[in-house]
């Protein structure tokens, strides 16, 4: 079975091609990031129009690095939630134009569900050893930070455990970068940066993380870089910036591992999991390998390259729907069998 994903809901456009056991046979990502650098953040009407004037040659491209016609897929995936209306909107107009055109059968795809079964996707030659069900995962992006218990590959089989209380782990990586001048979007360049930093150069807060509770809070730490630059100004040396930088990703990583851990303990899970943008964070990953190894648990992680946002995951996590059958009708708010559970607001109902 060969799956186009479409992932359009901030600021990628991604197309993807993806049959049923993970395998990727083409994975195309436009990056906005030099459209918003300026901004330090993402623009929600620019990021449509970007869409709107990319989305074509990507969905083409995607195809083309396939070897296939639109005619020959088996199937159309498309993120339908959560993300901007505007951006969201691109993508599933494309996908459902192409599936009614070609006849193809279609589905939306919760973006969170993406991230979290991106572990299942193979890239290259070679064993690809793929997390048990069920298992305990972090999903650590921009937008969101939530440990979810994962019992089969569809939203209805996910149930959240914890999450944060205030600002993603993604967003306050991006915070405390804009504050140190390093550009957006800030994890990256923090991770190189704290590759030669002391990690305990700098006291930061670890919140919350002498509690049972699985939840979680960034913006503390945030502000607390916040009042030392306001305090000594962004520090002048490189020594200086990277011993920051590592205080603050140390602080952030310790307490997303911590978490995920224990969540597997208490959940009595063999397998923990990571997704999203921040699990491409190198020392994310390998405090979460210590952390579980220490504990007798598997971590699995994604390539790099499966963490951000792309279209491949999505392809992923709608292949899984359509091989067992499942369709969706054509609108963009996804049933409750496709979303994860959120706290909803009272519809006003038709009149
Ligand atoms: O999953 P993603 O691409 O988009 C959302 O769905 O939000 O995540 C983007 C987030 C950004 O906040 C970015 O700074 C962060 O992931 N990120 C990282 C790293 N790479 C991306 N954070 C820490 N370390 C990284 N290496
Ligand atoms: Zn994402």
């Amino acid at each position: 079975m060969r799956v186009l994903g479409i992932e359009s809901s901030c600021d990628e456009t991604g197309a993807a091609v993806v049959d049923e056991n993970g395998r990727v046979l083409s994975d195309v990502v436009q990056s906005q990031v030099e459209l918003h650098a300026t901004y330090g953040g993402v623009i929600p009407e620019l990021a449509s129009r970007d869409h709107l004037r990319n989305a074509g040659h990507v969905v083409r491209e995607a195809l083309a690095r396939a070897g296939l016609e639109a005619k020959d897929l088996d199937g159309i995936a498309v993120t339908n939630r959560p993300g901007l209306v505007g951006a969201l909107l691109v993508g599933v107009q494309l996908a459902k134009g192409l599936a009614w055109a070609n006849e193809t059968p279609f589905v939306g795809v919760d973006h969170l569900v993406g991230h979290l079964l991106a572990v299942f996707l193979r890239r290259g030659e070679g064993e690809h050893e793929v997390p048990p069900f069920p298992f305990v995962a972090l999903l650590a992006s921009g937008g969101h930070t939530a440990i979810y218990r994962v019992d089969g590959p569809s939203a209805s089989r996910v149930k959240e455990l914890g999450g944060t209380r205030d600002d993603a782990a993604g967003e306050a990586f991006d915070k405390v970068a804009k504050l140190l001048g390093l550009g957006y979007p800030g994890g990256p360049a923090i991770d190189r940066l704290a590759k030669d930093g002391d990690p305990k150069a700098v006291p930061l807060p670890a919140p919350m993380s002498h509690t049972t509770s699985l939840d979680m809070s960034f913006s503390g730490i945030k502000t607390q870089v916040a009042s030392l630059v306001r305090e000594r100004g962004v520090p002048s040396t490189e020594k200086g910036l990277a011993d920051l930088c590592a205080s603050f990703q140390a602080s952030v990583t310790g307490v997303l591992a911590k978490k995920l851990v224990a969540a597997a303990v208490r959940e009595g899970v063999t397998a923990v999991v990571l997704g999203g943008g921040v699990a491409a964070n190198r020392e994310l990953r390998a405090r979460t390998a210590e952390l579980a190894r220490a504990h007798g648990i598997r971590a699995y992680v994604p390539e790099v390259a499966s963490c951000t946002d792309n279209a491949a995951m999505i392809a992923y996590a709608g292949a899984v729907r359509l091989a067992a059958g499942e369709r969706d009708a054509w609108d963009l708010v996804a049933t409750s069998a496709t979303a994860l559970p959120r706290a909803t607001r009272k519809g006003r109902g038709l009149r």
